[in-house]
Protein backbone atom coordinates (compact mmCIF):
# COMPACT_ATOMS: atom_id res chain seq x y z
CA UNK A 1 0.00 0.00 0.00
CA UNK A 2 1.18 3.54 -0.55
CA UNK A 3 1.87 5.25 2.64
CA UNK A 4 1.20 8.57 3.86
CA UNK A 5 2.18 8.72 7.26
CA UNK A 6 0.13 11.50 9.03
CA UNK A 7 3.64 12.89 10.68
CA UNK A 8 4.28 14.01 7.04
CA UNK A 9 0.77 15.04 6.26
CA UNK A 10 0.86 17.66 8.85
CA UNK A 11 4.33 18.91 8.64
CA UNK A 12 3.24 19.96 4.84
CA UNK A 13 -0.70 21.46 5.98
CA UNK A 14 0.67 24.97 6.36
CA UNK A 15 2.72 25.17 3.32
CA UNK A 16 0.22 23.31 1.30
CA UNK A 17 -2.18 26.50 2.50
CA UNK A 18 0.61 29.11 1.70
CA UNK A 19 1.06 27.33 -2.16
CA UNK A 20 -2.64 26.80 -3.26
CA UNK A 21 -3.65 29.20 -5.87
CA UNK A 22 -6.02 31.92 -4.45
CA UNK A 23 -7.48 32.47 -8.39
CA UNK A 24 -8.29 28.70 -8.45
CA UNK A 25 -9.82 29.07 -4.88
CA UNK A 26 -11.99 32.12 -5.79
CA UNK A 27 -13.06 30.66 -8.51
CA UNK A 28 -14.11 27.14 -6.68
CA UNK A 29 -15.93 29.93 -4.04
CA UNK A 30 -17.89 32.19 -5.89
CA UNK A 31 -19.51 28.69 -8.21
CA UNK A 32 -21.54 27.93 -5.42
CA UNK A 33 -21.69 31.23 -3.80
CA UNK A 34 -25.35 31.93 -2.21
CA UNK A 35 -25.61 28.37 -1.95
CA UNK A 36 -26.72 27.49 1.56
CA UNK A 37 -25.25 23.86 1.65
CA UNK A 38 -23.44 21.60 -0.05
CA UNK A 39 -22.16 18.15 -0.35
CA UNK A 40 -18.76 17.20 -0.54
CA UNK A 41 -16.45 14.62 -1.49
CA UNK A 42 -12.95 14.41 -1.23
CA UNK A 43 -10.51 11.85 -2.81
CA UNK A 44 -7.28 10.40 -1.18
CA UNK A 45 -8.64 12.98 1.85
CA UNK A 46 -5.44 12.10 4.35
CA UNK A 47 -5.90 13.72 7.63
CA UNK A 48 -8.60 16.10 6.29
CA UNK A 49 -6.68 18.66 5.21
CA UNK A 50 -9.70 19.69 1.98
CA UNK A 51 -11.54 20.25 4.82
CA UNK A 52 -9.44 22.77 6.43
CA UNK A 53 -8.76 24.11 3.52
CA UNK A 54 -12.23 24.82 1.60
CA UNK A 55 -14.34 24.54 4.52
CA UNK A 56 -14.23 28.73 4.78
CA UNK A 57 -15.16 29.07 1.13
CA UNK A 58 -17.68 27.38 0.56
CA UNK A 59 -21.09 27.27 1.94
CA UNK A 60 -22.67 27.66 5.71
CA UNK A 61 -23.94 24.09 5.87
CA UNK A 62 -21.44 21.04 4.74
CA UNK A 63 -21.42 17.68 4.67
CA UNK A 64 -18.03 16.10 3.45
CA UNK A 65 -16.99 12.26 2.85
CA UNK A 66 -13.63 11.59 3.50
CA UNK A 67 -12.04 8.81 1.27
CA UNK A 68 -8.89 6.73 1.86
CA UNK A 69 -7.46 3.79 1.52
CA UNK A 70 -5.41 4.36 4.80
CA UNK A 71 -7.81 3.91 8.00
CA UNK A 72 -5.10 5.07 10.21
CA UNK A 73 -5.10 8.48 7.69
CA UNK A 74 -9.21 8.27 8.40
CA UNK A 75 -9.59 8.17 11.91
CA UNK A 76 -6.43 10.87 12.51
CA UNK A 77 -8.69 13.15 10.36
CA UNK A 78 -11.46 13.31 12.87
CA UNK A 79 -9.22 13.95 15.74
CA UNK A 80 -7.60 16.41 13.83
CA UNK A 81 -10.94 18.03 12.86
CA UNK A 82 -12.23 18.38 16.12
CA UNK A 83 -8.99 19.75 17.55
CA UNK A 84 -9.25 22.07 14.31
CA UNK A 85 -13.03 22.95 15.24
CA UNK A 86 -14.80 25.40 17.67
CA UNK A 87 -17.17 22.46 18.45
CA UNK A 88 -17.02 18.77 17.83
CA UNK A 89 -19.85 16.12 18.79
CA UNK A 90 -20.25 12.63 17.30
CA UNK A 91 -22.93 11.89 14.92
CA UNK A 92 -24.83 8.76 13.30
CA UNK A 93 -22.54 9.40 10.23
CA UNK A 94 -19.16 10.38 12.14
CA UNK A 95 -18.46 13.71 13.41
CA UNK A 96 -20.49 17.30 13.34
CA UNK A 97 -18.07 20.44 13.72
CA UNK A 98 -18.90 24.21 13.85
CA UNK A 99 -16.36 26.36 13.15
CA UNK A 100 -16.95 30.06 13.10
CA UNK A 101 -20.23 30.41 10.90
CA UNK A 102 -19.68 26.96 9.53
CA UNK A 103 -21.36 24.08 10.26
CA UNK A 104 -19.22 20.44 9.20
CA UNK A 105 -20.50 17.09 8.73
CA UNK A 106 -17.70 14.74 8.21
CA UNK A 107 -17.87 11.18 7.28
CA UNK A 108 -15.48 8.62 6.14
CA UNK A 109 -14.88 5.72 3.81
CA UNK A 110 -12.15 3.73 3.91
CA UNK A 111 -11.87 2.62 0.17
CA UNK A 112 -9.14 1.67 -2.62
CA UNK A 113 -9.73 4.51 -5.11
CA UNK A 114 -7.79 2.62 -7.88
CA UNK A 115 -10.57 0.12 -8.03
CA UNK A 116 -13.65 2.77 -7.82
CA UNK A 117 -12.82 6.37 -8.81
CA UNK A 118 -16.69 6.92 -8.95
CA UNK A 119 -16.63 6.17 -4.78
CA UNK A 120 -18.74 9.49 -3.94
CA UNK A 121 -22.26 9.17 -2.36
CA UNK A 122 -25.11 10.13 -4.74
CA UNK A 123 -26.23 13.66 -2.77
CA UNK A 124 -22.66 14.67 -3.55
CA UNK A 125 -22.45 18.24 -5.58
CA UNK A 126 -18.51 18.75 -5.67
CA UNK A 127 -15.38 16.54 -5.55
CA UNK A 128 -12.21 17.68 -4.26
CA UNK A 129 -8.61 15.94 -4.41
CA UNK A 130 -5.12 17.31 -2.93
CA UNK A 131 -1.93 16.04 -3.69
CA UNK A 132 -3.56 12.81 -5.07
CA UNK A 133 -4.02 12.86 -8.86
CA UNK A 134 0.01 12.96 -9.86
CA UNK A 135 -0.04 9.31 -8.16
CA UNK A 136 -2.79 7.81 -10.25
CA UNK A 137 -2.65 6.53 -14.31
CA UNK A 138 -3.98 8.27 -17.31
CA UNK A 139 -6.26 5.68 -17.68
CA UNK A 140 -7.69 6.26 -13.92
CA UNK A 141 -7.90 10.50 -14.35
CA UNK A 142 -10.02 9.57 -17.93
CA UNK A 143 -12.30 7.35 -15.88
CA UNK A 144 -12.49 9.55 -13.30
CA UNK A 145 -12.97 12.51 -15.84
CA UNK A 146 -16.06 10.42 -17.33
CA UNK A 147 -17.74 9.35 -14.12
CA UNK A 148 -17.44 13.26 -12.87
CA UNK A 149 -18.92 14.12 -16.50
CA UNK A 150 -21.50 11.32 -16.56
CA UNK A 151 -23.03 13.54 -13.20
CA UNK A 152 -22.03 16.95 -14.37
CA UNK A 153 -19.94 17.16 -11.01
CA UNK A 154 -17.12 19.89 -10.49
CA UNK A 155 -13.98 19.00 -9.46
CA UNK A 156 -11.07 20.80 -7.36
CA UNK A 157 -7.89 19.62 -7.96
CA UNK A 158 -4.59 21.00 -5.97
CA UNK A 159 -1.45 20.23 -5.34
CA UNK A 160 -0.59 18.49 -8.11
CA UNK A 161 3.37 17.84 -8.67
CA UNK A 162 4.01 19.37 -11.84
CA UNK A 163 7.73 18.06 -11.91
CA UNK A 164 9.58 21.43 -11.27
CA UNK A 165 12.39 21.03 -8.13
CA UNK A 166 14.51 23.84 -8.34
CA UNK A 167 17.84 24.69 -5.78
CA UNK A 168 18.90 27.94 -5.27
CA UNK A 169 21.38 27.88 -5.03
CA UNK A 170 22.43 25.47 -8.04
CA UNK A 171 23.95 22.38 -7.79
CA UNK A 172 25.84 20.90 -10.52
CA UNK A 173 23.99 17.66 -10.51
CA UNK A 174 20.25 19.38 -9.87
CA UNK A 175 19.11 18.81 -13.78
CA UNK A 176 20.11 15.12 -13.03
CA UNK A 177 18.46 14.62 -10.14
CA UNK A 178 15.59 15.89 -11.09
CA UNK A 179 15.25 14.21 -14.20
CA UNK A 180 15.46 10.68 -12.02
CA UNK A 181 13.11 11.52 -9.39
CA UNK A 182 10.55 12.37 -12.48
CA UNK A 183 11.21 8.74 -14.07
CA UNK A 184 10.97 7.66 -10.44
CA UNK A 185 7.26 9.59 -10.04
CA UNK A 186 6.33 7.79 -12.81
CA UNK A 187 6.35 3.98 -10.76
CA UNK A 188 2.94 2.46 -9.88
CA UNK A 189 1.24 4.03 -6.79
CA UNK A 190 -1.60 1.42 -7.02
CA UNK A 191 -3.41 3.04 -9.80
CA UNK A 192 -0.95 1.65 -12.87
CA UNK A 193 1.97 3.32 -13.93
CA UNK A 194 1.85 6.93 -12.19
CA UNK A 195 1.51 10.10 -14.53
CA UNK A 196 3.67 11.93 -12.07
CA UNK A 197 4.57 15.46 -13.58
CA UNK A 198 2.20 14.89 -16.41
CA UNK A 199 -1.10 14.07 -14.63
CA UNK A 200 -2.33 17.95 -14.62
CA UNK A 201 -1.69 18.50 -17.86
CA UNK A 202 -3.63 14.80 -18.35
CA UNK A 203 -6.07 15.63 -16.68
CA UNK A 204 -6.93 19.16 -17.57
CA UNK A 205 -6.86 18.05 -21.04
CA UNK A 206 -9.52 15.24 -20.69
CA UNK A 207 -11.74 17.56 -18.72
CA UNK A 208 -11.62 20.30 -21.45
CA UNK A 209 -12.13 17.86 -23.93
CA UNK A 210 -15.43 16.57 -21.72
CA UNK A 211 -16.66 20.20 -22.14
CA UNK A 212 -15.72 21.88 -18.50
CA UNK A 213 -14.47 25.06 -18.13
CA UNK A 214 -10.87 25.38 -16.03
CA UNK A 215 -9.48 28.02 -14.08
CA UNK A 216 -5.90 26.82 -13.34
CA UNK A 217 -2.36 27.85 -12.09
CA UNK A 218 0.68 27.27 -10.35
CA UNK A 219 0.68 26.69 -6.66
CA UNK A 220 4.18 25.40 -6.23
CA UNK A 221 5.86 25.16 -3.04
CA UNK A 222 8.71 27.60 -1.81
CA UNK A 223 10.48 26.40 1.14
CA UNK A 224 13.23 28.39 2.95
CA UNK A 225 14.78 28.11 6.35
CA UNK A 226 13.11 30.62 7.55
CA UNK A 227 9.69 29.16 7.10
CA UNK A 228 10.04 25.50 6.85
CA UNK A 229 13.42 24.26 7.25
CA UNK A 230 11.97 20.66 8.60
CA UNK A 231 10.16 20.35 5.35
CA UNK A 232 12.59 21.21 3.45
CA UNK A 233 14.69 19.12 5.08
CA UNK A 234 12.54 16.35 4.51
CA UNK A 235 11.73 17.37 1.22
CA UNK A 236 15.44 16.82 -0.39
CA UNK A 237 15.73 13.56 1.83
CA UNK A 238 12.68 11.98 0.17
CA UNK A 239 14.11 13.42 -3.56
CA UNK A 240 17.32 11.86 -2.79
CA UNK A 241 16.07 8.64 -1.61
CA UNK A 242 13.70 8.55 -4.66
CA UNK A 243 16.79 9.17 -6.71
CA UNK A 244 18.71 6.15 -5.18
CA UNK A 245 16.20 3.57 -5.61
CA UNK A 246 16.04 4.29 -9.30
CA UNK A 247 19.93 3.55 -9.45
CA UNK A 248 20.38 6.36 -12.25
CA UNK A 249 22.74 8.14 -10.16
CA UNK A 250 25.85 6.97 -8.40
CA UNK A 251 25.37 7.09 -4.69
CA UNK A 252 28.44 9.31 -4.03
CA UNK A 253 26.52 11.69 -6.35
CA UNK A 254 23.38 11.91 -4.81
CA UNK A 255 25.21 12.21 -1.27
CA UNK A 256 27.16 15.35 -3.04
CA UNK A 257 24.34 16.82 -3.89
CA UNK A 258 22.36 16.32 -0.58
CA UNK A 259 24.97 17.59 1.34
CA UNK A 260 25.85 20.31 -0.05
CA UNK A 261 21.81 21.52 -0.57
CA UNK A 262 21.83 20.73 3.61
CA UNK A 263 24.50 23.59 4.00
CA UNK A 264 24.30 26.09 0.94
CA UNK A 265 20.64 26.26 0.04
CA UNK A 266 18.52 28.86 0.17
CA UNK A 267 15.16 27.75 -0.97
CA UNK A 268 13.76 24.67 -3.13
CA UNK A 269 11.20 25.58 -4.86
CA UNK A 270 8.81 22.54 -5.75
CA UNK A 271 6.15 23.13 -8.66
CA UNK A 272 2.45 22.15 -8.18
CA UNK A 273 -0.64 22.76 -10.16
CA UNK A 274 -4.05 23.87 -9.21
CA UNK A 275 -7.37 23.66 -10.89
CA UNK A 276 -10.93 24.19 -10.38
CA UNK A 277 -13.22 22.10 -12.96
CA UNK A 278 -16.85 23.08 -13.92
CA UNK A 279 -19.68 22.45 -16.67
CA UNK A 280 -20.23 25.69 -19.06
CA UNK A 281 -23.98 26.58 -18.02
CA UNK A 282 -25.16 25.05 -21.92
CA UNK A 283 -23.42 21.89 -20.99
CA UNK A 284 -25.32 20.62 -18.10
C1 LIG B 1 -0.11 12.82 -0.64
S1 LIG B 1 -1.41 12.24 0.36
C2 LIG B 1 -2.53 13.64 0.33
C3 LIG B 1 -3.48 13.66 1.49
C4 LIG B 1 -4.40 14.88 1.58
N1 LIG B 1 -5.26 14.99 0.42
C5 LIG B 1 -3.61 16.14 1.78
O1 LIG B 1 -3.66 17.04 0.92
O2 LIG B 1 -2.94 16.26 2.82
C6 LIG B 1 -2.28 11.07 -0.67
C7 LIG B 1 -3.42 10.37 0.03
O3 LIG B 1 -4.03 9.48 -0.90
C8 LIG B 1 -4.29 8.25 -0.27
N2 LIG B 1 -4.29 7.19 -1.28
C9 LIG B 1 -3.24 6.77 -2.03
N3 LIG B 1 -3.59 5.75 -2.82
C10 LIG B 1 -4.91 5.51 -2.56
C11 LIG B 1 -5.86 4.56 -3.04
N4 LIG B 1 -5.54 3.64 -3.95
N5 LIG B 1 -7.13 4.62 -2.56
C12 LIG B 1 -7.48 5.54 -1.62
N6 LIG B 1 -6.62 6.45 -1.11
C13 LIG B 1 -5.36 6.43 -1.58
C14 LIG B 1 -3.17 8.08 0.75
O4 LIG B 1 -3.50 7.19 1.79
C15 LIG B 1 -2.97 9.52 1.22
O5 LIG B 1 -3.77 9.81 2.34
Amino acid sequence: MNKFSQDWLQLREPTDVASRNKSVLAACASAFEGRESLAICDLGSGTGASVQAFAELLPAKQSWTLVDHDAENLASALVVLAEWSDTAALCAAGIELRRGNKYIQVQTLQLDLSAHPKCWPDSTELVTASALLDLTSGRWMKDLAMALRSRGLPLLATLTFDGLIQCEPHHDHDRAVRESFNLHQNRDKGFGPAAGASAAHAIEQEMTKLGYDLTAGDSAWFLDRQSSSQLLDETLNGIANAVFETGLLEPSEITQWRRSHTGEIKSLTVGHRDFFARLGKDQG
